[in-house]
């Protein structure tokens, strides 16, 4: 919880915490202060609230998935115009459902009420690719929704404010949403690549037939696109002889460079031709992993992944956000240092660096 209010609290609340250990040393006990945190609750926006992803993420984050148990949160959701009615429904669902933490609901189709005062934002909301559509069409809309909602963010956000994309292109909406919000640090903008992540844990944990908590650090690797490098040679696994490398495990090669990579990079396409939908709940699941994370802090020995603006490490070049992997602590990510690349894997990294320096070009071509 300490965590939490340093990351989020106002420095009146922080006042408090410390007026209340100092004046009750006797009475010091975590639940008294959570108690006077619980004074603050954190504001979380979605935008895109109404479309799939937002109707289950909201509940998530209304009941606790992304900020903890304890910690009280006031929506902000953003739809579209055309999507105001179905966003009043999400609100009235919201209320139906009495969640205990929820202590506010913002339902707007207005930037700047959706953005003021947030303390964490989860960009959902995009254009989508429509058939017939050129690439550079739908980069145009996005790099347009992307620049003006950063310009929002910048002047209405709460100071340190936490953004994570998840619309499509996410690499590069990520960018173009730094780029036009430069008062925001650099480090708060990240986007979503967490959802591969938990892909590629969950296909080593259905191959060796082990619960996915006992598989851990694998990585993704680049853009959040079918090109992203899901890599496990440093994962390890859990086992009642102790922890083992993945690698060692699957004893094949063959599998993990070729069908395992694969699956994970298409595993969004794979369920789109299931549910005939693109992935709702899992995407969700996975942004609340994101925030989580990088709020309260990554387990001991235990990376994830984050799409995060490059500053060079491992020969990425700077300037792009990609994913890397993190640990996280006191609300700050950093990049795994000193981790050894093969030269498949240097192959798979620049390849994915490539595209993104691509879009980067046509986004920025939109731009003129
Ligand atoms: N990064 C990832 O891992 C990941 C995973 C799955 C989906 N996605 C992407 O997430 C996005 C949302 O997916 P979905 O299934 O919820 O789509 P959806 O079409 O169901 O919902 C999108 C919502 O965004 C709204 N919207 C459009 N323009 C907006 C704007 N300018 N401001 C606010 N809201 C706006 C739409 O009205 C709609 O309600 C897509 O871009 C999808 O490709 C990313």
């Amino acid at each position: 919880m300490l965590h939490l209010a340093r990351v989020f609290s106002s420095p009146f609340s922080l006042l408090l915490i410390f007026s209340h250990c100092v004046l009750n040393p006797r009475n010091f006990s975590p639940i008294a202060v959570s108690a006077v945190m619980a004074m603050d609750p954190v504001r979380v926006l979605v935008t895109g609230a109404a479309g799939q992803i937002g109707y289950a993420l909201v509940p998530m984050v209304a009941r606790g998935a992304m900020l903890g148990p304890d910690q009280p949160v006031i929506l902000h959701m953003l739809d579209i115009p055309p999507a105001a009615e179905a966003l009043e429904g999400v609100k009235m669902e919201l209320i139906d459902a009495a969640f205990p933490l929820l202590k506010g609901v913002v339902a707007t189709t207005d930037v700047v009420a959706a953005c003021t005062g947030v303390n964490v934002a989860v960009m959902v909301g995009g254009f989508p690719r429509k058939e017939g559509m050129e690439r550079k069409d739908v980069m145009s809309k996005n790099v347009s929704i992307y620049k003006s909602q950063a310009s929002a963010l910048e002047k209405h956000a709460a100071a340190n404010c936490k953004v994570l994309v998840v619309a499509n292109p996410a690499n590069t909406n990520a960018l173009i949403l730094k780029e036009f919000a430069p008062s925001i640090p650099e480090k708060n903008i990240t986007c979503l690549t967490r959802l591969d992540h938990n892909r590629a844990l969950g296909q080593i944990s259905e191959r060796l037939k082990v619960h996915v908590s006992d598989v851990r650090n694998v990585i993704i690797w680049g853009n959040h696109s079918s090109t992203q490098y899901p890599d496990v040679s440093h994962a390890t696994v859990k086992t009642q002889g102790g922890e083992k490398p993945a690698r060692e495990l699957v004893a094949n090669v063959e599998w993990l460079q070729g069908e395992f990579i694969q699956t994970v990079q298409q595993r969004g396409a794979a369920i789109i031709k299931a549910r005939k939908l693109s992935s709702a709940l899992s995407a969700a699941s996975s942004a609340c992993d994101h925030i989580r994370d990088w709020v309260l802090g990554t387990p001991e020995g235990t990376w994830v992944s984050m799409g995060v603006y490059s500053d060079g490490s491992y020969n990425v070049p700077a300037g792009l956000i990609y994913s890397f992997p993190v640990t996280c602590r006191d609300g700050e990510w950093s990049i795994v240092q000193g981790l050894t690349i093969d030269e498949f894997s240097r192959k798979k990294l620049d390849a994915t660096a490539e595209e993104l320096t691509e879009e980067k070009a046509l986004a920025y071509s939109c731009l003129s």
